[in-house]
């Protein structure tokens, strides 16, 4: 074990982890049914096969409550026992209060403070980043972080909007963070680095509603003129990804003492299945260590990690005392990693 472990201190461990995505799946011939589009550009250029949707009246909580609940019930835990909940998105249940509220009263939280954060497809990085400063301050026991996304409610499902389109599915991730006071137990958050480069905040965005831009959040001539719909530079995005992810993973690694061999498994975040295998490449990682589940759920934004990290804990991939990096990219621009012991 190269890294001390920083003992004596109060870390912060992630105890349990929950998933959830809607039943109804769509293909990419469903979509090239919508759009002019194709399987194979889709698959050729991303990776991705199929996606789910939510039915009509099915809520981002609704995801976020069911994968909340498999968190939970993996930590031993009922919501009761929760202090805080930090849910990350960037597809909220309402324009405000967020998604948050609405888990909260899902899971019936009592009083205990929650919010939504942020901050894209690097939500769950920065939100899992909080969660452990609150834990390590001492300010809170246990942190419920979620990751949840309903993209297709908000999607331009048209030829205008099909290069973004195709790209995204729905989903929520969560895990619990709670307090690891016992130094005999390694499992710990190890190290956790944040970024940001707001110069590119139009290369990937949604411009309304918002209150900035336009003379008025939302207008039919907003709506017309497609400005509610996520507009995306693909190229641009798609080379800073492929530099900011090896960039932010090393950074993160050499913070907690660790190399890449020392990692079991690398999670990136599941935007393009061509952007990790470039990234794996570059750092000469075995791809058998880095998981992907892009091609079955698309781009989830925040809830990508999460989900997939529940994957990969669920499937055995990951063992306790074992290292996980958990690495992002996305609007903001925002990257992020995170390097635990499980
Ligand atoms: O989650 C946040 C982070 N997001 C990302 O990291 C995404 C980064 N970007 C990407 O993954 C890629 O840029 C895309 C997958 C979005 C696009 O791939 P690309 O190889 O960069 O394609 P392109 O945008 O340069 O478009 C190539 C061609 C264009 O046609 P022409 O101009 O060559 O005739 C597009 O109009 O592909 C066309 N095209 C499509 N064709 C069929 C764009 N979207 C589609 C589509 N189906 N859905």
């Amino acid at each position: 074990m190269t890294q001390p472990e920083r003992t004596g201190k109060r870390r912060a461990k992630i105890t349990g982890t929950g998933m959830c995505v809607p039943d109804r799946v769509v293909t990419n011939h469903d979509l090239a049914k919508l759009m002019d589009t194709s399987d194979e550009w889709i698959r050729q250029r991303s990776g991705i096969v199929e996606r789910r949707f939510i039915e009509p009246g099915q809520m981002p909580a609704d995801l976020a409550r069911v994968a909340s609940e498999r968190a939970l019930d993996a930590a031993g835990l009922e919501a009761s026992e929760l202090d805080c909940i930090v849910l990350a998105t960037l597809s909220a249940q309402a324009e405000f209060p967020g998604t948050s509220f609405f888990l909260h009263e899902a899971l019936a939280a009592e009083t205990i403070p929650c919010f939504d954060l942020r901050a894209q497809c690097s939500g769950f990085g920065y939100s899992l980043g909080i969660a452990r400063s609150f834990v390590e301050s001492g300010q809170f026991q246990r942190v419920l972080v979620v990751g949840c996304e309903v993209h297709s409610t908000g999607i331009d499902l048209s030829d205008a909007g099909r290069d973004v389109a195709v790209l995204f599915g729905d989903g929520a991730g969560a895990v619990v963070v709670e307090a690891n006071e016992d130094d005999a137990d390694p499992s710990a958050i190890l190290e956790v680095r944040l970024h940001a480069e707001g110069a590119h905040a139009r290369r990937l965005w949604i411009e309304a509603p918002g209150s900035g831009f336009t003379p008025v959040r939302i207008s039919h001539d907003l709506i017309e003129e497609r400005r509610h719909f996520p507009h995306m530079e693909g190229r641009f995005v798609f080379k800073h990804a492929v530099k900011r992810m090896p960039e932010v993973l090393l950074e993160t690694l050499h913070a907690a003492s660790l190399k890449l061999e020392d990692v079991e498994i690398f999670l990136f975040h599941q935007a393009n299945l061509r952007i990790n295998e470039y990234v794996v490449q570059q750092l000469e990682i075995p791809p058998e260590r880095c998981a992907n589940n892009i091609e079955r759920y698309g781009n989830c934004s925040a809830a990508s990690i999460p989900i997939l990290l529940d994957e990969v804990v669920r499937a055995g991939r990951l063992e306790r005392g074992q290292v996980i990096a958990m690495t992002t990219f996305g609007s903001g621009f925002t990257w992020s990693s995170i390097v635990a012991r499980y």
